[in-house]
């Protein structure tokens, strides 16, 4: 059952002008539980030093992803009024680089009878909407409507004029309405070759996306369907729809559709899956039958692609939502709760068997918060662990990147943010062809029965080496291996002084054969 379908809390009170010196009379009269906001301090336990995160509250999947004007937008699912899922409206921030970012006032917010779900902006460059003028194209916004009183939800659309400082919603809202319960997650493109707008919706329960194409943003015509197909288990959320080149065939692309999986994904819970085919103009059409994952780890979802991303650039980039619906209300974080994952920018590789699968790469602005280097020699890794803590190797906010050879090791790989009977260990079991992710170990792991675990994806490492390039933060842990093939992204909750770093092998040695380290600076 989609989350949010499940009753919601009883009473949450509206922060409304008066609440606040009602509520403080009541505090000394009767210590209410509901005090004032704490102020954020950006240095609390476990807040992300260079991840996304909101000040104070909720955020769930990133929404609206559009670059204009030389920001990078970042809308996202939010709650205004608390730490828990609610009041579904959309969150806003402006950067230059992804990496820092300008907290704005909320763009979308809930209405009384509709919350604003999920959903994605585009430039309309020739004001087809009309709700700009020729020199000022409007953003234009196209979310999910979802209604409190009855079992629907429909597409809304919402437009600035203004670099996105503030939104109106369109008056003949909705713009599409097909009487369903579970539609949602509009993500919308322009297509150049008959230069209109495509939508791409999730049919949530059926498992099927529908695509959509509208002259204007404002009225929309069926093109087809896609799915059932790959992972059928949980409900479809999110999707998006792009072409990417296959970066070692020259001349080559696919359309890649990726949609989001709840509750059922590699790792449990949710996750993303994508196919690789054909798009025509009016139907995508996938050229396997096989499940691919986008992301290996537990905290990778709803992930969309910005828009609009300067042709000079050519990247397609994209963020997910650094956490898992299982556990979600449950993380340990205060006064905000989930963070947004690196940004990523994406291709295509065809594999040793001709399949073409999704490739991540962290985008490389994340250069610019490199501070202290570190780089060790090639040297032996005998059976056992090697602590290199004490070779300046260590931090709680860092990038590694690492040359592993197997040797005839059974087992090797990499520790970090190690103390105290704490560690999360990153490494490649040599027999099964697996890399992995442990994080049993990692800290905090009581608020879910769920959360502890290990993660696994098949690779090959048919050279005898293992690349691995991972992102430690105050409380996640992103691994990108085989060059961005396989990815893990995964939350961890160690105490502040888990900061050790090692190396090891089982069952035989193993060889470093290349250590770089950075610790990275703070955006706040
Ligand atoms: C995905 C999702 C979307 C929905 C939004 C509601 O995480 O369930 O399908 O639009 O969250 O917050």
């Amino acid at each position: 059952m989609p989350h949010y379908i499940m009753p919601f809390a009883p009473l949450r009170l509206r922060a409304a002008a008066w609440t606040a010196p009602v509520l403080l009379a009541l505090a000394f009269l009767s210590a209410w539980p509901a005090a004032a906001q704490p102020e954020p301090s950006y240095a609390e336990r476990y807040r992300p030093q260079y991840h996304f995160t909101p000040a104070v509250n909720w955020m769930n999947d990133p929404n609206g992803l559009v670059w204009f004007d030389g920001e990078y937008h970042l809308f996202y699912q939010y709650n205004p009024f608390g730490t828990r899922w609610g009041h579904m409206s959309w969150g806003h921030a402006v950067s230059p680089d992804m990496l820092r970012w300008e907290h704005l006032p909320v763009a979308i917010p809930e209405t009384d009878s509709v919350m604003a779900f999920s959903g994605s902006a585009v430039v309309d460059w020739n004001n087809t909407s009309g709700f700009g003028a020729e020199d000022n194209p409007p953003l234009v916004a196209i979310y999910t409507g979802h209604y409190r009183e009855r079992r629907l939800q429909a597409q809304y659309i919402a437009w600035s004029v203004d670099r996105g400082r503030t939104w109106t919603p369109y008056e003949g809202n909705p713009v599409l309405d097909e009487g369903m319960a579970d539609f949602r997650d509009p993500k919308v493109f322009w297509y150049a070759p008959e230069e209109k707008w495509v939508m791409v919706v999730a049919l949530s329960v059926d498992r099927k996306v529908h695509l959509y194409s509208s002259k204007d943003l404002k009225s929309w015509t069926f093109l087809s369907a896609f799915g059932p197909a790959g992972n059928v288990t949980g409900i479809w959320e999110c999707p998006d729809l792009f072409e990417l080149p296959v970066e070692n065939r020259p001349g080559e692309t696919r359309w890649v559709l990726d949609v989001d999986n709840g509750g059922a994904a590699v790792a449990g819970g949710s996750g993303g899956q994508y196919f690789v085919g054909h798009f025509d103009g009016t139907a995508f059409e996938a050229e396997h039958e096989d499940t691919r994952w986008v992301d290996y780890g537990k905290d990778f979802y709803a992930a969309i692609s910005w828009s609009d991303v300067p042709p000079e650039d050519g990247r397609r980039l994209w963020v997910g939502w650094l956490n898992n619906w299982t556990y979600a209300g449950d993380i340990p974080t205060d006064p905000w709760r989930s963070a947004q994952s690196l940004p990523r920018s994406l291709s295509l590789r065809a594999d040793a068997l001709g399949d073409i699968r999704l490739v991540q790469r962290p985008v490389e602005e994340l250069q610019t918060l490199r501070e202290t280097h570190r780089r060790l020699d090639a040297r032996p890794i005998a059976e056992g662990e090697q602590d290199l803590t004490a070779e300046g190797i260590a931090g709680a906010a860092m990038e590694l990147v690492v040359e592993l050879e197997i040797g005839d090791a059974s087992e090797v790989g990499l520790k970090v943010r190690q103390g105290e009977g704490e560690e999360t260990v990153i490494g490649y079991d040599a027999l099964r062809k697996k890399a992995f992710v442990n994080r049993y170990g990692s800290g905090e792991k009581e608020f879910h029965p769920a959360f502890a675990d290990l993660f696994e994806a098949s690779l090959d490492a048919s050279d005898g080496r293992v690349k691995l390039h991972v992102f430690v933060d105050w409380s996640s842990v992103e691994v990108f291996a085989d060059d961005g093939a396989v990815a893990f992204s995964s939350q961890i909750f160690p105490s502040p002084d888990s900061d050790g770093v090692s190396v090891y092998a089982k069952g035989g040695a193993a060889r470093l054969a290349s250590l770089d380290m950075w610790t990275l600076a703070s955006v706040w």
